[in-house]
């Protein structure tokens, strides 16, 4: 791989007055990225932290940048996804905030001389000692390309549960050489980014994308995770049909008595007007599926990679391709059949739409500043391991999400308390 050192590689730097205007307009709805930043400002937790991030190039990312840099760190940006980076946001971050970033939508990123990973590179070659990864790119080329520079490393955080799942695979064979904390694992992070964030945003991203009418279709969710959850609650919420395929018998349990058909993929394929792929997994719409689709079908993926559909596959099939909209791909198969790929089988929701609303960010971002703040202080007393981030901090974010958002909860009393530490009372 070429090891290669800039300043910084956006589109075009003239958008950054456009940018800057989105991630104020992003602001006013992450109050607690703001507390967060106000305590930063003054207390500088990150002084002179070089810190690298890997992350989708949004205005909320931006919100999250700014405040780590009030904190006092020393941070560089590069995309976490080809097709994820709003280039007016990238400009903002370069010419009005002075954050060097590396990202451009729809850069290329086949193979390790690419765009995509020249700007992972770059975010390298600033020595981080904190990273932040969303899907552990970053943190995987460190440590397939540049070992020497793990010994300085005090540690990172890590957004998605792809990026999750890759980073305890690391650490089960003894490949990770610095601490990690989970972000996705907060409960302030699942509970609201993958499910209502993905769930809102996903389908934001098909509509941009097809400008297609939900009531009536048959829409598809591949796995009944968080993002799945949300993806189908939405999807209902249109007037759709939806229809949930899992792995997991009590998630597949859960869809049905939640009131979606649930049903194999070899079903389902034969049935689905929409299909939306939220496992984190490989090849969950295959090759054989392809013979069973309707002519018209249209498929999107919002999980973190683009291999949940087979997309090789579907490709050998064609006998024509044509670009018919912005996101959307038309593959003609040999008996005239025409199926539809939105935004290359990237996360959609990113692609085509603009991610999470910053109200879910807010709390993300959150976990994501307060995370770096802990591995600061406690990086040298973490083994390299996978951590969650503390219940405390967990619950804070969400008490303040809940002043943000004018919100009032009761608190146990005395009396309450000691009825529930005491096993004496009973019936
Ligand atoms: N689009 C976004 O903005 C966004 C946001 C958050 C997470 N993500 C990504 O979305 C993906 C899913 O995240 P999650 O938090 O919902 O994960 P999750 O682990 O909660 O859920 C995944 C579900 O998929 C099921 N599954 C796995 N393989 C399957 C298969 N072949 N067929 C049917 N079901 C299958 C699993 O049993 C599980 O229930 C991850 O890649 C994650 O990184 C995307």
């Amino acid at each position: 791989m070429t090891k290669r050192n800039v300043k910084h590689d956006v589109k075009d730097l003239s958008l950054a007055p456009k940018g800057k205007l989105k991630i104020e307009y992003a602001a006013m709805e992450m109050p607690v990225l703001r507390l967060i930043r106000e305590r930063f400002s003054k207390e500088k937790p990150l002084a002179g932290v070089r810190m690298s991030g890997c992350l989708h190039i949004t205005s909320e990312t931006a919100n999250l940048a700014i405040t780590l840099k009030a904190g006092g760190a020393d941070l560089v940006l590069c995309a976490s996804n080809p097709l994820s980076t709003q280039d007016d946001v990238a400009a903002a971050l370069v010419a009005e905030y002075g954050i060097p970033t590396f990202a451009i939508k729809g850069e290329d990123s086949g193979g390790e001389d690419s765009t995509y990973y020249q700007h992972i590179q770059a975010a390298i070659a600033h020595k981080p000692q904190l990273t932040m990864d969303d899907g552990a790119d970053l943190v995987s080329v460190l440590h397939k390309s540049y070992p020497e520079q793990l010994p300085d490393v005090l540690g990172g955080t890590e957004e998605t549960t792809t990026g999750v799942i890759r980073l305890r695979a690391m650490a089960k064979d003894g490949a990770l050489k610095f601490p990690v904390l989970a972000v996705n694992d907060s409960d302030t992070k699942h509970l609201f980014d993958n499910r209502y964030g993905t769930g809102q945003s996903t389908v934001d991203g098909i509509i941009r994308a097809t400008n297609l009418l939900l009531a009536g279709k048959t829409f598809v969710v591949g796995g009944y995770g968080w993002c799945g959850r949300g993806l189908a609650m939405r999807a209902r919420g249109m007037g759709a049909i939806v229809a949930v395929t899992e792995v997991n018998p009590v998630r597949a349990l859960e869809a049905s008595m939640d009131g979606f058909l649930v049903m194999p993929m070899a079903e389902a394929a034969k049935v689905g007007d929409i299909f939306v792929t939220a496992t984190g997994g490989l090849h969950m719409i295959d090759d054989a599926h392809y013979d069973l689709m309707k002519d018209g079908a249209v498929l999107a993926n919002t999980g973190h990679f683009n291999v949940e559909i087979n997309i090789p596959a579907l490709a050998k099939r064609a006998v024509r391709r044509r670009q018919v909209r912005e996101f959307v791909e038309e593959f003609t198969l040999a008996d005239g059949r025409r199926l539809y790929l939105l935004g290359d089988g990237r996360l959609i929701n990113l692609a085509a739409a603009e991610g999470h609303p910053a109200s879910v960010m807010d709390m993300s971002f959150a976990n994501q500043a307060l995370g770096a703040e802990y591995m600061k202080k406690n990086a040298s007393s973490l083994k390299p391991q996978v951590y969650t981030i503390p219940a405390e901090i967990d619950r804070e974010i969400a008490r303040l999400k809940l002043q943000g958002m004018g919100i009032q909860i009761d608190t146990l009393t005395p009396e309450q308390v000691k009825y529930l530490q005491s096993w004496e009372e009973g019936t």
